[in-house]
């Protein structure tokens, strides 16, 4: 992790006091997304080191997608979404979780990952690992083999990286 991306980041995510309730400290990526020269080194810093062995970026809804995207470009690899239940329209696989108070549902597309593609898995934040933890599970029921996993920010207090000791995870900036 490099010291000054690892500033440039901190200086470019918002801290929203009691969003979305009271008592969540939110994370506002949209001023470093507003910032062309932040967004194009967090882009590069989460491809970094993955050119030519992968096959699909898998970003998950919603603000994954918005580094993933580029990201997949800049990779020369398709782009899969990860969706929650109900948001895609071709036959899925599902994968359940739990969260604090009951539980939440992602989807992906059965044929959008085949046997033996490589993948690599974007997002903005890993808090509990929930939503990283099933989007492992369904590349690899989908026979894809993860070959990173790459968050701009983790929250280092929530212990998501337990649920994805399994993967090679990359955060930009821990917090
Ligand atoms: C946030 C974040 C990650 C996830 C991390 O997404 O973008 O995808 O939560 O949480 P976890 O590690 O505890 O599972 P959210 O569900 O808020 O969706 P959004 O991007 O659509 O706001």
């Amino acid at each position: 992790m490099s010291s000054d991306l690892s500033t440039l980041i901190s200086a470019r995510v918002r801290d929203v006091p009691d969003y979305p309730k009271p008592g969540v400290l939110f994370k506002d990526i949209t001023p470093l997304l507003a910032d062309p020269v932040a967004f194009a080194e967090v882009v590069t810093a989460l491809a970094e080191g993955h050119a030519g062995e992968v096959d699909h970026v898998v970003g998950l809804e919603a603000r994954g997608f918005i580094l993933a995207a580029p990201v997949a470009l800049a990779l020369g690899a398709g782009f899969v979404p990860v969706r929650k239940a109900g948001k895609l329209p071709s036959r899925t696989l599902r994968e359940t979780y739990d969260l604090e108070y009951g539980s939440a549902t992602v989807e992906m597309h059965t044929d959008a990952i085949s046997p033996g593609d490589r993948v690599l898995i974007v997002d903005d934040v890993l808090a509990t690992g929930g939503t990283g933890r099933a989007a492992v599970e369904l590349v690899r029921r989908a026979g894809g083999t993860v070959v990173g996993f790459s968050v701009l920010m983790e929250l280092g207090f929530l212990k998501g990286r337990e649920k994805l000791s399994d993967v090679e995870l990359r955060a930009l900036t821990s917090v």
